[in-house]
């Protein structure tokens, strides 16, 4: 099929290169310059796995111009919804809707636009469908709109898009549908086609679950530590029970990242903006919010940070990505700098990112943070499950077994 894919982000590049790689006709498009020249070059502007190989070998139109979607029989919105305190920002999906409307209002043929940014329940029926009608053109007449959210998981989003655990088709009418559903009927996935607000909730009743499995597992931690019990045994023995399965029961510093964090805030508004509260997701929020104060409470059982100097193994949301959105290190170092200590930090991608939020500590080698007065685990990247700790002050937040030889050692939940 005829592709396009508007925003050359995480999930809009992910997408485009493995439909590309499934035989489809794909245009990735964006309005930044560099990145679409970037890609063009066949360079990935993001750290993910076997994105840079794929980019070689699949052929994939990149353009700046939205007049190139003109041919396509679907398109995919994939542009980012960055959030701030007063919630999400739907600016730039708007703009970018604006400027499609512009070309839907010349084409002659049908096309389906798809919704796969997250967005708050409603937002494709009361946002986006009045926008693209601007065009003169009529949703469900003489254009179609679906709302199929992604889940791809960082680190793995490859293989997460080409074996899906489920495929969400939200759809306007039936025809919209099923031209989504054809695009995707080659996934072997259990495929679901319901109404575009349900679909919407989807995505984000899974993150806000997930999130919720990890507050959870955190808050057993919280009680397991005062009995001197081990969370990782608890959450193991829990886990047998496939009711519960042993899946995101990975006790530690929590949540963080482009999406769990967000989402669940988007959620937790809606809620309110409809009058309800939603004690338990709220609660979610606040035990992960609580997270890196945990550490830094063991952290001071053993030194005063003020004038040390303390060691961060790990600075990205998760092992094996670049990316610091959201990571609990930010709270951490922003708690040690107001404590007046002097921060020494590696992580084998993230440094680069990190130092632009944080360019007055320090980025070393892991022997040199090695070298620190305490030493705090930040992140579970598996070099760290290797290094000599021996005579060490260690504070774990992830579960570095190996850690447990330092001469003094604190787990988290441990
Ligand atoms: C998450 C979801 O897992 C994807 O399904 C979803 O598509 C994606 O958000 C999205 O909405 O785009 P991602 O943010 O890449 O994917 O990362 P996760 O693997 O979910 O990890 C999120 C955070 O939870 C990390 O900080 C990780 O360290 C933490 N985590 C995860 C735990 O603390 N314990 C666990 O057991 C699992």
């Amino acid at each position: 099929m005829k592709i396009s894919i508007i925003g050359a982000g995480y999930v809009g590049l992910v997408s485009a290169i493995c439909f590309a790689k499934m035989d489809n006709e794909v245009t990735l498009i964006d309005i930044d310059k560099d990145k679409i020249h970037t890609i063009g070059k066949g360079i990935s502007p993001i750290h993910e796995e076997g994105l840079d190989e794929l980019l070689g070998q699949v052929p994939l139109k990149v353009s700046t111009d939205y007049l190139d979607t003109m041919s396509s029989e679907v398109i995919f919105i994939c542009v980012g919804t960055p959030s701030d305190d007063r919630g999400i920002i739907l600016e730039p999906i708007k703009k970018a809707l604006e400027r499609l409307a512009g070309i839907l209002k010349t084409r002659q043929d049908y096309c389906v636009v798809v919704v796969k940014s997250t967005v708050a329940p409603g937002t494709t029926d009361e946002t986006v469908i009045p926008i693209l009608e601007k065009s003169g053109k009529k949703a469900g007449k003489d254009f179609g709109v679906c709302m199929s959210p992604e889940f791809l998981s960082e680190g793995k989003a490859i293989n997460d898009f080409m074996y899906p655990m489920r495929v969400i088709i939200g759809e306007y009418d039936k025809r919209s549908g099923a031209v989504v559903n054809r695009l995707f009927q080659n996934f072997n996935a259990p495929t679901m086609r319901t109404s575009l607000k349900t679909a919407e909730m989807i995505k984000l009743a899974s993150n806000a679950f997930l999130a919720t499995k990890i507050s959870f597992i955190n808050e057993v931690g919280n009680i397991c530590k005062r009995l001197g019990v081990d969370t990782h045994e608890v959450a193991k023995g829990m886990g047998f029970d496939d009711r519960i399965g042993p899946k995101f029961l990975n006790a530690g510093l929590g949540f963080g990242g482009s999406c769990l964090p967000k989402d669940l805030r988007m959620i937790i508004t809606k809620a309110k903006a409809l009058g309800y509260l939603p004690d338990i997701l709220e609660g979610v929020l606040k035990v992960n919010d609580g997270q890196a104060m945990q550490l830094l409470n063991l952290l001071k059982k053993h030194i005063r940070p003020k004038d040390a100097v303390i060691g961060l193994l790990g600075l990205a949301f998760k092992p094996d990505t670049d990316d610091v959105r959201d990571s609990r290190a930010i709270g951490i170092v922003e708690s040690l700098l107001q404590e007046g200590a002097t921060i020494r930090a590696y992580d084998p991608l993230a440094a680069k990112n990190f130092s632009l939020l944080f360019p007055q500590i320090e980025y070393v080698s892991r022997e040199e943070v090695l070298d620190s007065d305490a030493i705090l685990i930040v992140t579970e990247w598996e070099e760290f499950r290797h290094l000599d700790y021996t005579g060490k002050i260690v504070i774990d937040g992830r579960g570095i077994i190996k850690a447990r030889e330092a001469r003094i050692y604190e787990g988290i939940y441990w």
